[in-house]
């Protein structure tokens, strides 16, 4: 008797990834944001669906395409991914945060157009964002298993590790954006998967063979 593995393997699995930049506005022309393409978190929605996973993808804005079988809920602003994202936790088995959030956000949104001015300089004054994937792992009831990214350009392992246990994750993926290679805007892609007991090298690879090695990982 032959025994195969299934085509399947996360059936019934409920997957919610965050991913993208957020965009936090100035004025009605305006905003904060980074270089975020998005890339990774798709790639990991893509590879996490096509092994049969229920996946909620909630993506700032981004030029790409919905993975096959994907739900997408498209946000703009942080507090708008915070919403969404405490939203669909609950009902999900495994939370990725693989959005880059803008860290702050402007304390006040003009609401026309802000004008230059006589002065040489200008200064902003911003608030801090709520911290999404801190949020859902905090949650006490219906927490999922809760995964990180870390986007670092120094003291990479150690950084991660102490964003694995101030924000009580389960398993955070140290991302060092430092090599011209790697993270942002690139197609592929290097991490360390960092847990409590242990850690895991995923070397350099395209971000889709990344993804699928990240999602067996998890599973
Ligand atoms: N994250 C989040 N909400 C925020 C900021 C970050 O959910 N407001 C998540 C990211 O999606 C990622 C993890 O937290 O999974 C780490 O993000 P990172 O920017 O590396 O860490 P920060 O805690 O923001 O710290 P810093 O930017 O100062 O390194
Ligand atoms: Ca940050």
């Amino acid at each position: 008797e032959q025994t195969l593995m299934p085509a399947t393997p996360l059936a019934g699995l409920r997957f919610t990834i965050t991913a993208g930049p957020t965009r936090e506005a100035l004025d009605p022309v305006r905003y904060l944001s980074n270089h975020s393409s998005g890339k990774m978190g798709f790639a990991l929605a893509a590879a996490a669906a096509a092994m049969g996973a229920d996946v909620t993808l909630i993506s700032g804005p981004v030029q790409l395409a919905t993975p096959a079988g994907v739900k997408r809920i498209d946000v703009v602003s942080a507090e708008q991914m915070h919403q969404a994202a405490l939203k669909v936790a609950v009902q999900s088995d495994i939370f990725i945060g693989c959005a880059a959030v803008a860290d702050y956000r402007a304390a006040d949104v003009a609401t026309n157009k802000l004008k230059k001015g006589a002065s040489e300089q200008l200064q902003l004054t911003l608030v801090k964002n709520p911290d999404i994937i801190a949020a859902v792992a905090g949650l006490a009831k219906q927490r999922p298993f809760t995964v990180g990214f870390a986007a670092e350009t120094q003291n990479v392992l150690s950084y991660a590790r102490q964003k694995l246990l101030n924000k009580k994750l389960d398993m955070i993926c140290a991302n060092d954006v430092s090599q011209p290679d790697a993270g942002f805007n690139s197609e592929q892609n290097a991490l360390t998967a960092l847990w409590h007991g242990g850690e895991q090298v995923l070397g350099l690879q395209t971000k889709a063979a990344l993804a699928a090695s990240l999602i067996t990982l998890i599973y």
